[in-house]
């Protein structure tokens, strides 16, 4: 298994879905966990690297307080894996509101650019950014403009972080899965064929790989992880 031991790592939406499986792959890769999310609590991960830190990252200021929160919690800050993100569809371009192009740039590009914002600020001596995709950016799917376009920015945001930061030994890569295998997602879809969907379990154990020391010269990728969804 890949140690990231003493490693202090930032992960957004760490209680979500997705966010469950990647905190414990963190923590069980030996790193200081900070997790945040809008009601995240110190008793979701009962473990000693865990610290919980709830936030609105939506809000750039709070998004600022995150980082800072982190380097006083762990003395610095080495990666952040951000997970926050959402999704909203089901009506063509001419009949998608104002208010879902607003949730949709505020959940999957406003809150990324100010948390990698805080973030980078403070990765000394390098670092690891971490953001997740959407496969309807590469491949486009009808009456889900705004959310494939918010996730469009998310990945021009962190391939831009890439170009800005290769001689300051900070990488920034994208994953991009087809529906992810999480109990909300098979809640709503149960009689979809779930082999076909992104394990969240892979999903961890990459993010936690391009954390390591191997990934060093993987930076501005953007990394399909379709499996049999392919
Ligand atoms: N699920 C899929 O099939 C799928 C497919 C493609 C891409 N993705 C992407 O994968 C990522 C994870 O998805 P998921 O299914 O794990 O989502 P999820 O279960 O809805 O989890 C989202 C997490 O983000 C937190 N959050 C949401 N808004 C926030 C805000 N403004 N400030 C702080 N925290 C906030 C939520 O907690 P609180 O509510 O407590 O704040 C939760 O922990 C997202 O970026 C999503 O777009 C998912």
């Amino acid at each position: 298994m890949t140690s990231l031991e003493s490693k202090a790592v930032l992960i957004t939406g760490a209680e979500g879905g997705l966010g469950a499986f990647v905190t414990k792959a963190f923590l069980e890769a030996g790193a200081l966990v900070a997790g945040v999310s809008r009601s995240i609590n110190e008793s979701d991960f009962p473990h000693p690297s865990f610290a919980a830190i709830s936030a609105e990252l939506s809000d750039s200021s709070a998004a600022e307080a995150v980082a800072a929160q982190v380097v006083e919690r762990f003395g610095k800050l080495d990666a952040l894996i951000h997970l926050v993100g959402g999704f909203a569809g089901g009506q063509p371009v001419a009949d998608t509101d104002d208010a879902t192009v607003d949730k949709m740039l505020d959940m999957n590009f406003r809150s990324a650019f100010h948390v990698m914002r805080a973030a980078v600020r403070r990765m000394k001596g390098g670092g690891r950014i971490v953001a997740i995709g959407s496969r309807a950016v590469s491949e486009p799917v009808a009456a889900i403009a705004a959310y494939a376009a918010s996730k469009a920015a998310l990945i021009s945001l962190v391939r831009t972080l890439a170009v800005e930061n290769r001689d300051a030994g900070i990488t920034a890569n994208v994953i991009v899965p087809t529906t992810i295998d999480t109990p909300a997602t098979r809640a709503a879809d149960p009689n979809a064929d779930h082999s076909r969907w992104t394990d969240p379990r892979r999903m961890a154990n990459l993010a936690v790989w391009l954390v390591s020391e191997e990934a060093s010269q993987v930076t501005g990728a953007v990394i399909p992880l379709y499996g049999r969804g392919v």
